[in-house]
Protein backbone atom coordinates (compact mmCIF):
# COMPACT_ATOMS: atom_id res chain seq x y z
CA UNK A 1 0.00 0.00 0.00
CA UNK A 2 1.04 3.29 -0.74
CA UNK A 3 2.26 6.07 1.59
CA UNK A 4 -0.43 8.76 0.33
CA UNK A 5 -3.07 5.56 1.35
CA UNK A 6 -1.54 4.42 4.82
CA UNK A 7 -1.39 8.13 5.63
CA UNK A 8 -4.78 8.96 5.08
CA UNK A 9 -6.33 5.54 6.26
CA UNK A 10 -4.38 6.36 9.80
CA UNK A 11 -5.76 9.50 10.09
CA UNK A 12 -9.04 7.77 10.47
CA UNK A 13 -8.26 4.70 11.72
CA UNK A 14 -6.80 5.86 14.89
CA UNK A 15 -3.25 3.98 16.66
CA UNK A 16 -5.10 1.17 18.38
CA UNK A 17 -7.46 0.42 15.11
CA UNK A 18 -10.21 1.61 16.15
CA UNK A 19 -12.75 4.70 14.86
CA UNK A 20 -15.39 7.28 15.51
CA UNK A 21 -16.62 8.85 12.33
CA UNK A 22 -19.91 11.37 12.38
CA UNK A 23 -21.68 10.92 9.51
CA UNK A 24 -23.73 14.80 9.08
CA UNK A 25 -24.28 13.80 5.08
CA UNK A 26 -28.38 13.18 5.75
CA UNK A 27 -29.25 16.16 3.98
CA UNK A 28 -28.18 14.92 0.71
CA UNK A 29 -31.31 12.92 0.51
CA UNK A 30 -33.26 14.34 3.44
CA UNK A 31 -32.90 17.81 3.22
CA UNK A 32 -33.05 19.45 6.53
CA UNK A 33 -32.79 16.81 9.11
CA UNK A 34 -34.03 17.49 12.60
CA UNK A 35 -30.85 19.33 14.77
CA UNK A 36 -29.14 19.00 11.38
CA UNK A 37 -30.72 22.56 10.17
CA UNK A 38 -27.22 23.99 10.88
CA UNK A 39 -24.41 21.42 10.61
CA UNK A 40 -21.73 23.26 11.69
CA UNK A 41 -23.73 24.49 15.12
CA UNK A 42 -24.24 20.46 15.97
CA UNK A 43 -21.29 19.34 15.17
CA UNK A 44 -19.13 21.94 17.52
CA UNK A 45 -19.34 20.10 20.49
CA UNK A 46 -19.06 17.10 19.00
CA UNK A 47 -15.99 17.24 17.37
CA UNK A 48 -13.68 16.65 20.26
CA UNK A 49 -14.98 13.31 20.62
CA UNK A 50 -14.92 12.12 16.87
CA UNK A 51 -12.08 11.06 14.69
CA UNK A 52 -13.58 12.21 11.11
CA UNK A 53 -16.57 13.96 9.37
CA UNK A 54 -18.99 12.30 7.15
CA UNK A 55 -20.20 15.49 5.13
CA UNK A 56 -21.19 16.20 1.47
CA UNK A 57 -19.07 19.65 -0.49
CA UNK A 58 -22.36 21.41 -0.06
CA UNK A 59 -21.98 21.49 4.14
CA UNK A 60 -18.35 21.12 3.86
CA UNK A 61 -17.82 24.22 2.10
CA UNK A 62 -20.59 26.19 4.00
CA UNK A 63 -20.59 25.24 7.60
CA UNK A 64 -17.20 23.09 8.37
CA UNK A 65 -14.23 26.08 8.71
CA UNK A 66 -11.21 24.64 6.80
CA UNK A 67 -8.71 25.62 9.54
CA UNK A 68 -7.77 22.42 11.89
CA UNK A 69 -11.30 20.56 10.13
CA UNK A 70 -11.28 16.91 11.40
CA UNK A 71 -10.65 14.53 8.47
CA UNK A 72 -13.10 14.22 5.76
CA UNK A 73 -14.52 11.66 4.56
CA UNK A 74 -16.52 13.23 1.46
CA UNK A 75 -20.28 11.78 0.61
CA UNK A 76 -20.16 11.51 -3.55
CA UNK A 77 -23.09 9.49 -4.37
CA UNK A 78 -26.58 10.77 -4.25
CA UNK A 79 -28.86 12.42 -7.07
CA UNK A 80 -32.40 10.98 -4.80
CA UNK A 81 -34.54 12.29 -2.37
CA UNK A 82 -37.11 11.41 0.28
CA UNK A 83 -39.95 12.72 -2.01
CA UNK A 84 -38.88 10.59 -5.40
CA UNK A 85 -39.51 7.46 -6.62
CA UNK A 86 -36.38 5.31 -4.97
CA UNK A 87 -33.66 5.69 -3.08
CA UNK A 88 -31.39 3.84 -4.56
CA UNK A 89 -31.31 5.29 -8.08
CA UNK A 90 -27.98 7.08 -6.94
CA UNK A 91 -25.02 8.08 -9.14
CA UNK A 92 -21.33 9.79 -8.84
CA UNK A 93 -22.42 13.32 -7.69
CA UNK A 94 -18.53 14.39 -7.18
CA UNK A 95 -15.36 14.34 -9.24
CA UNK A 96 -11.81 13.21 -8.88
CA UNK A 97 -10.33 16.60 -8.90
CA UNK A 98 -13.44 18.06 -6.88
CA UNK A 99 -12.30 15.54 -3.79
CA UNK A 100 -8.74 16.22 -4.82
CA UNK A 101 -9.39 19.71 -4.18
CA UNK A 102 -11.54 19.65 -0.94
CA UNK A 103 -8.16 17.49 -0.03
CA UNK A 104 -10.70 14.77 1.43
CA UNK A 105 -8.98 12.23 3.23
CA UNK A 106 -11.44 9.28 1.78
CA UNK A 107 -14.69 9.01 0.32
CA UNK A 108 -18.29 7.37 0.57
CA UNK A 109 -20.37 6.03 -1.65
CA UNK A 110 -24.09 4.07 -1.18
CA UNK A 111 -24.39 0.39 -2.74
CA UNK A 112 -28.26 -0.84 -3.09
CA UNK A 113 -26.85 -4.77 -3.41
CA UNK A 114 -30.95 -6.38 -4.01
CA UNK A 115 -32.53 -3.89 -4.99
CA UNK A 116 -33.45 -2.28 -8.34
CA UNK A 117 -30.21 -0.47 -9.06
CA UNK A 118 -27.57 -2.71 -7.57
CA UNK A 119 -25.77 -2.69 -10.90
CA UNK A 120 -25.69 0.78 -11.21
CA UNK A 121 -24.76 1.46 -7.29
CA UNK A 122 -21.99 -1.22 -7.28
CA UNK A 123 -20.54 0.29 -10.59
CA UNK A 124 -20.72 3.55 -8.95
CA UNK A 125 -18.52 1.82 -6.02
CA UNK A 126 -16.08 0.38 -8.99
CA UNK A 127 -15.67 3.77 -10.90
CA UNK A 128 -14.96 5.61 -7.85
CA UNK A 129 -12.66 2.82 -6.82
CA UNK A 130 -10.60 3.38 -10.13
CA UNK A 131 -10.32 6.18 -9.56
CA UNK A 132 -9.42 7.08 -6.03
CA UNK A 133 -6.91 4.49 -6.36
CA UNK A 134 -4.43 6.34 -8.20
CA UNK A 135 -4.55 9.19 -5.41
CA UNK A 136 -4.09 7.10 -2.70
CA UNK A 137 -8.04 7.80 -1.46
CA UNK A 138 -9.47 5.62 0.06
CA UNK A 139 -13.35 4.49 -0.78
CA UNK A 140 -15.97 3.85 1.86
CA UNK A 141 -18.64 1.71 0.72
CA UNK A 142 -22.05 2.53 2.83
CA UNK A 143 -24.57 -0.85 2.44
CA UNK A 144 -27.88 1.15 2.23
CA UNK A 145 -31.20 -0.36 2.32
CA UNK A 146 -33.01 3.08 1.47
CA UNK A 147 -36.45 2.64 3.20
CA UNK A 148 -36.49 -1.23 3.34
CA UNK A 149 -34.90 -1.19 6.80
CA UNK A 150 -35.93 -4.69 7.58
CA UNK A 151 -33.27 -5.97 5.06
CA UNK A 152 -30.60 -5.61 7.55
CA UNK A 153 -30.25 -9.41 8.71
CA UNK A 154 -26.81 -10.72 8.71
CA UNK A 155 -27.14 -12.57 5.46
CA UNK A 156 -27.79 -9.78 3.35
CA UNK A 157 -25.55 -7.67 5.43
CA UNK A 158 -22.69 -10.49 4.80
CA UNK A 159 -23.64 -10.51 0.87
CA UNK A 160 -23.44 -6.69 0.77
CA UNK A 161 -20.26 -6.00 2.39
CA UNK A 162 -18.56 -8.92 0.99
CA UNK A 163 -19.44 -7.29 -2.80
CA UNK A 164 -18.21 -3.65 -1.72
CA UNK A 165 -15.11 -5.27 -0.48
CA UNK A 166 -14.73 -7.19 -3.58
CA UNK A 167 -15.04 -4.40 -5.80
CA UNK A 168 -12.03 -2.13 -3.89
CA UNK A 169 -13.93 -0.58 -0.75
CA UNK A 170 -10.82 0.05 1.88
CA UNK A 171 -13.67 0.18 4.34
CA UNK A 172 -17.16 -0.73 4.73
CA UNK A 173 -19.90 0.86 6.74
CA UNK A 174 -22.71 -1.50 7.39
CA UNK A 175 -25.92 -2.14 9.75
CA UNK A 176 -25.35 -4.44 13.23
CA UNK A 177 -27.81 -6.86 13.42
CA UNK A 178 -28.39 -9.04 16.80
CA UNK A 179 -28.22 -12.52 15.19
CA UNK A 180 -25.07 -13.14 13.17
CA UNK A 181 -22.93 -9.50 13.10
CA UNK A 182 -19.91 -11.75 13.44
CA UNK A 183 -20.18 -13.73 10.47
CA UNK A 184 -20.90 -10.98 8.71
CA UNK A 185 -17.43 -9.15 10.07
CA UNK A 186 -15.27 -12.59 9.13
CA UNK A 187 -16.86 -12.48 5.70
CA UNK A 188 -15.38 -9.21 5.18
CA UNK A 189 -12.04 -8.82 4.10
CA UNK A 190 -11.89 -4.73 5.10
CA UNK A 191 -12.58 -3.25 8.49
CA UNK A 192 -16.18 -2.80 8.69
CA UNK A 193 -17.75 0.41 10.56
CA UNK A 194 -21.09 0.11 12.34
CA UNK A 195 -23.92 2.53 10.79
CA UNK A 196 -26.30 4.08 13.11
CA UNK A 197 -29.93 3.69 11.87
CA UNK A 198 -32.95 5.51 13.29
CA UNK A 199 -32.57 6.71 16.47
CA UNK A 200 -32.91 4.14 19.34
CA UNK A 201 -35.62 5.01 22.34
CA UNK A 202 -32.88 4.59 25.11
CA UNK A 203 -28.89 5.98 25.32
CA UNK A 204 -28.32 2.74 26.87
CA UNK A 205 -29.84 0.72 23.64
CA UNK A 206 -27.24 2.37 21.44
CA UNK A 207 -24.25 1.83 23.89
CA UNK A 208 -25.08 -1.84 23.55
CA UNK A 209 -25.77 -2.17 19.73
CA UNK A 210 -22.17 -0.38 19.90
CA UNK A 211 -20.50 -2.39 22.56
CA UNK A 212 -21.66 -5.92 21.37
CA UNK A 213 -20.49 -5.10 17.84
CA UNK A 214 -17.25 -3.80 19.12
CA UNK A 215 -16.89 -7.37 20.46
CA UNK A 216 -17.65 -9.25 17.52
CA UNK A 217 -15.52 -7.74 15.52
CA UNK A 218 -16.42 -4.17 13.94
CA UNK A 219 -13.70 -1.54 14.29
CA UNK A 220 -15.72 1.32 14.84
CA UNK A 221 -18.49 3.30 14.24
CA UNK A 222 -20.47 5.98 12.12
CA UNK A 223 -23.68 7.34 13.98
CA UNK A 224 -25.31 10.39 13.10
CA UNK A 225 -28.99 10.56 14.64
CA UNK A 226 -28.03 8.94 17.53
CA UNK A 227 -25.82 11.41 18.73
CA UNK A 228 -27.08 14.60 17.44
CA UNK A 229 -30.46 13.42 17.92
CA UNK A 230 -30.12 12.71 21.48
CA UNK A 231 -31.16 14.93 25.12
CA UNK A 232 -27.55 15.28 25.12
CA UNK A 233 -25.73 15.08 22.00
CA UNK A 234 -21.95 16.05 23.85
CA UNK A 235 -22.72 12.96 26.38
CA UNK A 236 -23.69 11.04 24.27
CA UNK A 237 -20.30 11.18 21.95
CA UNK A 238 -18.53 11.35 25.01
CA UNK A 239 -19.96 7.73 25.99
CA UNK A 240 -19.33 6.60 22.72
CA UNK A 241 -15.58 7.71 22.35
CA UNK A 242 -15.21 5.61 25.60
CA UNK A 243 -16.56 2.53 23.88
CA UNK A 244 -14.52 2.67 20.90
CA UNK A 245 -11.06 4.05 22.21
CA UNK A 246 -10.88 3.78 26.12
CA UNK A 247 -12.17 0.20 26.39
CA UNK A 248 -15.61 1.24 27.95
CA UNK A 249 -18.63 -1.26 28.77
CA UNK A 250 -22.02 -0.55 28.97
CA UNK A 251 -21.95 0.18 32.39
CA UNK A 252 -18.96 2.48 31.86
CA UNK A 253 -20.58 4.09 28.97
CA UNK A 254 -23.67 4.70 31.23
CA UNK A 255 -21.85 6.24 33.48
CA UNK A 256 -19.52 8.63 32.13
CA UNK A 257 -23.20 9.32 29.81
CA UNK A 258 -24.53 10.42 33.33
CA UNK A 259 -21.78 12.25 34.59
CA UNK A 260 -21.19 14.46 31.36
CA UNK A 261 -24.73 15.31 30.84
CA UNK A 262 -25.23 16.87 34.46
C1 LIG B 1 -27.02 7.51 4.84
C2 LIG B 1 -25.69 7.51 5.51
C3 LIG B 1 -25.53 8.18 6.81
O1 LIG B 1 -24.20 8.55 6.93
C4 LIG B 1 -25.93 7.14 7.80
O2 LIG B 1 -27.32 7.05 7.76
C5 LIG B 1 -25.42 7.30 9.20
O3 LIG B 1 -26.19 8.08 9.97
P1 LIG B 1 -27.22 7.54 11.04
O4 LIG B 1 -26.42 7.03 12.19
O5 LIG B 1 -28.04 8.73 11.41
O6 LIG B 1 -28.03 6.45 10.37
O7 LIG B 1 -24.78 6.96 5.01
O8 LIG B 1 -27.03 6.46 3.91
Amino acid sequence: MDWGMRNRLSQLIKEDGHCFFMPIDHGYFQGPTRCLEEPGETIKPLLPYCDALFVTRGVLRSAIGPANSKPIILRVSGGTSMAGKDLANEGLTTSIEEIIRLNATAVGVSVFVGSDYEQQTLLNLAKLVNECENYGIPVMAVTAVGKELEKRDARYLALACRIAAELGARVVKTYWCKEGFEKVVKGCPVPVVMAGGPKCETEREVFEFVYDGMQRGAIGINLGRNVWQARHPAAMAKALQAIIHKKADVKKACEIFNEAKI
